[in-house]
Parts: C-alpha cells; sequence; structure tokens
C-alpha cells in the first residue's frame, strides 16, 4: 500500500520512471570497426589482385619510414605491414637513427619518389624535435602521399576536389557511412582540430554533395583546446553525431550526449591500469553507451579502419602512378 501511495507523489513517480527507463533503455549499438575493417580487407585483396592480373603488373607498394625507437610508432608500422601483406600489397619499413638530420631525411624521401618501385609512402610522426615534420610532409611526392598530409593534397580536399585524403577522415566517413547514419543537414561536432585528423574530419562531413569528394553535407562545428567546456557542452547537447579526435581521456561525458546521438571516438591514450598498460579513447564508453544510438569502441573502432584506409590510399596511388605511365 506504502508503495502505491509513494508512486502517487511526484517526486516518487519522477525518480520510478527514471528507474523504469534506465532499465528499458537499450545500449547504443556498438560500430565494429575492426569487423568492418576485415571484410573491406578482404574485398580489397580480390581488388589487387584482380587489377595485377588485368594489367599484367606488379602489386602496389608501400614503403614506411620510421625515426627512432618510440614504442607506438613501433606499434602502427607493425599494424601497417601486416595490413598490406594481409590485402596483397608488398611493403618496407625503413628504420633510422633519431639522430638523422633534416636534409639526410629528405634525401631519402626524394629518393623514394624517384623510385619507379614504389607507390606510397609514409613517414611516420612524430619525428624528432630537429626535424620539420611539416618540410617532410611537403617533400613525399602528392601522388605516393598515401598519409593525405602534403600541402597540394590538403589544398585539395578543401575545395572538395578527389585527391589522397587522410586516412582517419576517411575512416570515420566510411564507419558512418556503413552504419548507416544519416548526415545530410544534420549537426555534427568535431572535437580536435589537428592538420592531420581533426581539420580533414570537419572538412569531409560538411563536403558539397555536388562536388569530387563524398558529399556528407553535415552542419559542422569544430571544437578546440580552447573551447570553453560550456561551449562544447552546448554544441554537443545539440549535435547528431559527435567525432572526438583530442587524446583527452573521458572528454565526452553522458550528459553531453543527445539520445541516439552517434559517437565516433578516434582518440588514442595509453593508460597504467594496475600496472598494465591500457589504450582509451576520447570518450567515457560507459555511461556514453547508454544515451548514444551508436559508438564506436577503443580499442577496434576508428583504429583498425585507419589502417585499411591506408591500403586502400595506397592501391589509389598504384593506379594512378600506372595510368600516368
Ligand atoms: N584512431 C586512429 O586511427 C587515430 C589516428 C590518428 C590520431 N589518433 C588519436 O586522435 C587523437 C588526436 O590526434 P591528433 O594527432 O589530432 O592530436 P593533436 O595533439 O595534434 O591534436 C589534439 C587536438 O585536440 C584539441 N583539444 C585538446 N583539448 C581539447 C578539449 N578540452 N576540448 C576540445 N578539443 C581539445 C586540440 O585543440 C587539438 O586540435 C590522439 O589521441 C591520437 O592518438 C587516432
Amino acid at each position: 500500500m506504502r508503495f502505491f501511495i509513494n508512486l502517487l507523489r511526484p517526486s516518487s513517480a519522477r525518480s520510478l520512471s527514471i528507474q523504469i527507463a534506465k532499465t528499458i533503455r537499450k545500449s547504443a549499438e556498438l560500430i565494429d570497426g575492426k569487423k568492418i575493417a576485415g571484410d573491406m580487407r578482404k574485398v580489397l585483396k580480390r581488388e589487387i589482385e584482380e587489377w595485377v592480373q588485368n594489367n599484367n603488373t606488379r602489386p602496389p607498394s608501400l614503403v614506411a619510414v620510421l625515426v627512432g625507437e618510440d614504442p607506438a610508432s613501433q606499434k602502427y608500422v607493425h599494424f601497417k605491414m601486416n595490413a598490406a601483406k594481409e590485402v596483397g600489397i608488398t611493403s618496407k619499413t625503413i628504420n633510422l637513427n633519431t639522430s638523422i638530420t633534416e636534409e639526410e631525411l629528405l634525401d631519402i624521401v626524394n629518393k623514394l619518389n624517384q623510385d619507379e618501385t614504389v607507390d606510397g609512402i609514409l613517414v611516420q610522426l612524430p619525428l624528432p624535435e630537429h626535424v620539420s615534420e611539416r618540410k617532410i610532409c611537403n617533400a613525399v611526392d602528392p601522388q605516393k602521399d598515401v598519409d593525405g598530409f602534403h600541402l597540394n593534397n590538403i589544398g585539395k580536399l578543401c575545395v572538395n576536389k578527389d585527391t589522397l585524403i587522410p586516412c582517419t577522415a576517411l575512416a570515420v566517413v566510411e564507419l558512418i557511412k556503413r552504419s548507416k547514419i544519416e548526415t545530410f543537414g544534420k549537426n555534427v561536432v568535431v572535437c580536435g582540430r589537428s592538420k592531420n585528423v581533426g581539420l580533414p574530419i570537419a572538412m569531409l562531413l560538411h563536403s558539397d554533395y555536388r562536388e569530387e569528394l563524398p558529399g556528407m553535407e553535415a552542419t559542422v562545428t569544430i571544437c578546440h583546446r580552447n573551447t570553453p567546456r560550456e561551449e562544447l557542452i552546448y554544441f554537443a547537447k545539440r549535435a547528431d553525431i559527435i567525432i572526438s579526435a583530442t587524446g583527452v581521456v573521458n572528454l565526452i561525458t553522458p550528459d553531453m550526449v543527445k539520445p541516439g546521438a552517434c559517437v565516433i571516438d578516434v582518440g588514442i591514450t595509453r593508460i597504467k591500469v594496475d600496472g598494465k598498460t591500457r589504450v582509451v579513447g576520447d570518450v567515457d564508453f560507459e555511461g556514453v553507451s547508454k544515451i548514444a544510438g551508436h559508438i564506436t569502441p577503443v580499442p577496434g573502432g576508428v583504429g583498425p579502419m585507419t589502417v585499411t584506409m591506408l591500403m586502400k590510399n595506397t592501391f589509389q596511388a598504384a593506379q594512378c602512378l600506372k595510368a600516368s605511365t
């Protein structure tokens, strides 16, 4: 009896309805980047085999330049080389000492530019402080620039021209498309404005469908380290899609997510838990997955897709170079 009396009290009714809502609310649908990447790699492998056969040519080839012994960079290059093998791209890593000068590195890049057996060149970032990353990225032949970091390629992206586009941006778009998330006229918040990650994501998301790039046609707001937290919350709460690429752990919390929104976590941060290293993203995954409609995990979300898009870019570069000979 007391239970029913309590039910009639507004505050009790409210707390009961929250309880019920909590129990019946479905968790967000997981966007399984690892699975999608695996499926894409199988298709890509077939496409590459066919292209090699039909053109009576060698397989596409990728060279990674790795300066120093940063464990994270070593790991990323290792993943990239494995993926290349998986899809039938020949690959090689050039390991260099951190003491290498900018001139020496430029010389290596120039030799790779001129090497007709190389289709794709990637210089793993970050580089040592005494080497200008911008200079090195600009030294890579734009046609072999599979990371899409050369100014020519960034410029083309900014004017919606088809080109080699940074892999993480391609990965985010591919995940959104394959999850059938509508972007046309929708509100998107991109957290992070770096030239290699946040900016290209934002460029692709608001691209015009009447031009050469995949027109995503969203209304995009870019937030960055100097966006006040309350402004970030204001924009995030109105967003149909939140893409976070900052490396700030727990930047995106449940209170700032619109119910049903799609949340794409690009961030990668290594933290120590009980003496063990764990990789986490920018999003409070557990909390946000109770509110969002779709969510990417970390690891297993954007990461494997980024590597897959690198393989697609390498194949694209090989096709373009072959066509121009
Ligand atoms: N999953 C992948 O495939 C992949 C690929 C590349 C980078 N990453 C990860 O993405 C993250 C970003 O990479 P990056 O190279 O752009 O890093 P970066 O350090 O160059 O840029 C970080 C960005 O975050 C913004 N930022 C910092 N604090 C913020 C805040 N409180 N609110 C909003 N924005 C804030 C900064 O303004 C900056 O634009 C890193 O964690 C990186 O490891 C993941």
